[in-house]
């Protein structure tokens, strides 16, 4: 199927992209975003990658305001050949797919209200912007998330979206790293939400379990509230690796029929860094 025979809405391209229209936000919505930003940054180092602190820096991202997606893509072609394009909302996983596999993401151009400051469902340019974009300057993970995208492409083919999307979910979405002095945030949904950037690493309520690309296409996710469980890669060169080497076609289908696991499940052959409590999710089950 061509990307045209998913229709595009009203106002949009063929490819689902619309103009960022940066001209149109407002002084209060610079401000916001400001807030954001500030509040983040000052959570975020010592707790995150330190290749996500970097891409801020060459981005430039520091600099005051929502980021121009057209000035954003200058920096980042010139870095990993990535552009941000800003899209109306979610767009179909095809479209999705097509986008990364051309190095190309795909973002929301509004910004949450003051009242979301803390928490909203849909991702906003904050979360797209201030949580994914400062990896694709890496080469390893910008390799990965193209990737990424022309895996999309198979596995919609085989009919295993579904599985893949959890790849995407305790990655780039959930991820943590350890490094040498800890474990380290570096998915985008963690480092854009104040909250869950202290969860992640701080609290005894989740997992901490290291990353099995198999077990991992196993487990379900909360798309609700904070993980219960999260997947720790050692470097984002094994990540690269250890998905780009693997076919996931017969990896698929050996996983048919298997039972999916529960979001705080933990096995046997788990490499378990915390095993948690869980009260966090059982005590908002009793509310
Ligand atoms: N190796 C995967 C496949 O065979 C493609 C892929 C690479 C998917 C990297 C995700 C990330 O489909
Ligand atoms: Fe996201």
């Amino acid at each position: 199927m061509a990307l045209t025979d998913l229709l595009a809405p009203d106002g949009a391209a063929a490819d689902w992209t619309v103009p960022q229209d940066w001209a149109s936000y407002s002084a209060a919505e610079h401000a916001l975003w400001d807030r954001l930003f500030a509040r983040q940054s000052a959570l975020l180092p010592g707790r995150v990658a330190p290749e996500f602190l970097e891409g801020l820096e060459i981005l430039r991202m520091t600099k005051p305001g929502i980021p121009d997606f057209a000035e954003l893509s200058d920096r980042l072609m010139a870095r990993t050949g990535w552009q941000v394009v800003a899209v109306p909302g979610l767009v179909p996983d095809r479209v999705f797919f097509e986008h990364l596999a051309n190095r190309r993401f795909v973002a929301g151009r509004f910004l949450r209200t003051p009242e979301q400051i803390d928490y909203l469902q849909e991702p906003d340019v904050f979360h797209d912007v201030f949580g994914h974009v400062p990896l694709l300057a890496n080469p390893i993970f910008a390799d990965y998330m193209q990737a990424y995208g022309q895996g999309g492409l198979r596995a919609d083919a085989l009919g295993a979206i579904d599985r893949l999307a959890r790849l995407y979910w305790y990655t780039v979405e959930f991820g943590l790293i350890a490094q040498p002095d800890g474990l380290k945030l570096y998915g985008a949904g963690i480092v854009s939400s104040h909250g869950e950037s202290l969860f992640a690493l701080d609290d005894p309520s989740p997992n901490r379990l290291g990353f099995d690309l198999r077990r991992l296409m196993r487990t379900r996710y909360r798309i609700d509230d904070y993980q219960q469980s999260y997947f720790v890669i050692d470097s984002f060169e094994d990540l690269l690796r250890a998905t780009i080497e693997a076919d996931f076609a017969p990896l698929y289908a050996g996983l048919e029929g298997l039972p999916d696991l529960d979001t705080d499940t933990i096995l046997p052959g788990d490499r378990v860094y915390t095993r948690g409590t869980q009260a966090y999710a059982q005590n908002k089950m009793q509310e």
